[in-house]
């Protein structure tokens, strides 16, 4: 068994005050917004991978084609000796990476599921003898800070998770990336492509429910962490193409007029019949507009691969 490491970044109490603060504010805000990473606790974490494997959600799988048919021209490109992942779940398409990069020595996945973190680490030492896992439990839209890894590294960001910000939180947390990555370091990016909306609409709105519960389960931590008693079954799962935004939203619709109580914050919120809480954007790209991003954090695109059905997009990028 090669060494298998856990630094908590972010201090237990300093999560719970971040959980607080995001659910005050967006509770209290007009219209009702909750930050899309409270999904995932364990059983969040859970959702996410039953949601990766629906017919329906196509993403994951357009991305693991990409890597498993271009992780050796990926590893050409930049054969890194650290690979830093960001939001690495279950590590699950990095294999890939892991596979294709013989210099690697140290694998740094970061997330804020303690539990995915400990899974996929200890499965991953087990399998490679010579790779040192470092695991990071850190929120990485809170400012970044890595542990002195040799170099070359490379800054993978998959699954299309940089859709989940909104566009200035894009630009600070892509400003923050550059600002980690020294000379000769590269950023790996999934984006998921713009595409016919009903394809869109049905991977956030599988036949199965299975988003539907992974949506509701953000109300479930809720009333976990703060006391608050939210009733999951009082709200409806909404998935929708904005158009302007070229993203599509998750939204929770209260059946009825209710007051929802959150103890912890001292808190009484009142929801109208109808009205909607925003749980999750997921933007959707166009290979101008991520080329453009990424110039304006000082970052040069210089390779783009994508799918067969070029659904999703993995680009590199250098400082
Ligand atoms: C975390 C970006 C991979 O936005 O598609 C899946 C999360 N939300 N179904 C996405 C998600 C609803 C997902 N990513």
């Amino acid at each position: 068994m090669s060494p298998f490491h856990l630094t908590r970044i972010l201090p237990e109490d300093a999560m719970a005050a971040a959980l607080r603060a995001d659910v005050r504010h967006g509770l209290t805000s007009d219209p009702k917004a909750l930050p899309p990473k409270w999904f995932y606790d364990a059983h969040g974490s859970d959702l996410f991978e039953q949601i990766t494997r629906l017919p329906e959600y196509y993403p994951t799988r357009a991305e693991r084609e990409i890597l498993a048919g271009r992780a050796a021209e990926i590893a050409a490109a930049l054969p890194a000796r650290t690979l830093i992942e960001l939001g690495s779940g279950s590590s699950e398409k990095t294999r890939h990476l892991l596979d294709a990069l013989p210099s690697l020595r140290s694998y740094v996945p970061v997330d804020v599921s303690e539990s995915a973190l400990r899974q996929a680490g200890q499965a991953l030492t087990a399998e490679r003898p010579g790779l040192t896992v470092h695991a990071l439990l850190a929120d990485f839209t809170a400012g970044l800070t890595l542990p002195g890894a040799p170099g070359p590294r490379l800054l993978a960001f998959l699954g299309g998770t940089i859709g989940n910000l909104l566009p200035a939180e894009r630009a600070a947390f892509l400003a923050g990336v550059r600002a980690l990555l020294s000379p000769g370091d590269a950023l790996l990016l999934g984006t998921d492509l713009v595409k016919d909306e009903r394809v869109l609409v049905r991977a956030y709105d599988d036949d199965a429910g299975v988003t539907a519960a992974f949506n509701k389960n953000v109300l479930a931590v809720v009333d976990r962490e703060l006391g608050a008693d939210f009733d999951p079954d009082a709200f409806d799962h909404v998935a929708l193409w904005n158009p302007d935004e070229e993203w599509i939203e998750m939204r929770l619709r209260s059946r009825t007029a209710q007051t929802v109580k959150v103890p912890a914050l001292d808190l009484a919120v009142d929801f109208a019949a109808g009205e909607e809480l925003r749980t999750e954007v997921s933007a959707k790209f166009r290979r101008e507009g991520v080329t453009a991003e990424l110039a304006a954090a000082g970052l040069d695109l210089v390779r783009w691969w994508t799918d067969d059905e070029d659904r999703f997009a993995l680009s590199l990028s250098i400082a």
